[in-house]
């Protein structure tokens, strides 16, 4: 599939996925959403594919949220219908892919912005980054999964301000927030980020997928995490990951995965 929306780009097992429709500060329409989720699945079903990084083109925005423009005459059905897909294509997925998932913030990550970032596994912001989910000053409220991601990784309350002021976390505060986990300069952004994803690269790809899905069933509130964690740990055994890792440290030698 060629992209007219996104660019990617592969070295040493890390994908990297640009957003990139700079004109529209890398504002998500339904061809964007499209194109972002066959990269990224792509890059999940590729074995050379270790960590995926999610950033947008030039300095000013990650994504500057939804397209509004595209969405500014729905009805409700059309609305739900949205949201629903937009979930299940791509924030979702992103979520709970096996593939570790990492949000690159290089400056404005608004409304659908920040909920792709959140969708990730885990945030790097540079220090010009901008966050929030200002919909209620549209009429509107998240919906690519904002009013259940933000809260738990703020809190509530936190959530609470953010979402109904519509205001914006610059990059120390959404830091101080627990939002973001680095805060580096712009041109720092992408070798700090590529750097983070290099050491994950290193380790076992089927424990890490394993990592995710027990970390995620802990949120889930039909699955009791501990259990989900027991029978995880427990296939982790079976894999030749297992094998290798714990021959690799009785030979006193580095792992090859
Ligand atoms: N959807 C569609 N287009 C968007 C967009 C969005 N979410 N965000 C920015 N754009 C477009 C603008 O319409 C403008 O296009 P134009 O040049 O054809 O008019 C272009 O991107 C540049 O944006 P502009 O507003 O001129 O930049 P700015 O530096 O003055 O302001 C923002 C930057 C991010 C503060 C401002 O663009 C903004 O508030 N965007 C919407 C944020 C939002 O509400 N997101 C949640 C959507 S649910």
């Amino acid at each position: 599939m060629s992209y007219q929306n996104i660019q990617t780009a592969v070295q040493s097992g890390i994908t990297t996925i640009t957003i990139n429709r700079p004109q529209k500060l890398n504002a998500l329409n339904k061809d964007t959403i499209a194109e972002l989720s066959h990269a990224v699945s792509e890059a999940d079903t590729d074995e050379n594919c270790r960590v995926i990084i999610l950033t947008g083109s030039g300095d000013k925005a990650f994504v500057a949220g939804a397209d509004i423009a595209e969405f500014s005459d729905f009805d409700e059905s059309q609305g739900a219908d949205l949201a629903e897909e937009g979930q299940r294509l791509l924030f979702d997925f992103i979520a709970n892919l096996n593939t570790p998932v990492i949000a690159a913030i290089n400056g404005y990550a608004l409304g659908g912005g920040l909920e792709l970032a959140m969708a990730a596994h885990f945030r790097i912001a540079s220090e010009n980054a901008k966050m929030g989910l200002p919909e209620v000053s549209l009429g509107l409220i998240p919906g690519y999964g904002g009013t259940q991601r933000l809260p738990l990784l703020v809190g509530k309350g936190k959530a609470m301000e953010l979402i109904m002021t519509a205001g914006m976390l610059n990059a120390q505060e959404a830091l101080q927030w627990g939002l973001v986990n680095h805060v580096v300069s712009s041109e720092e952004l992408m070798e700090f980020t590529l750097k983070i994803a290099t050491r994950i690269a290193h380790n076992s790809s089927t424990a890490i997928a394993a990592a995710i899905r027990s970390i995620n069933a802990g949120f889930e509130k039909s699955i009791n995490g501990f259990e989900a964690e027991i029978s995880e740990f427990g296939n982790c055994f079976g894999t030749e990951d297992f094998v290798e890792g714990t021959t690799a440290f009785m030979e006193k030698r580095k792992p090859e995965f």
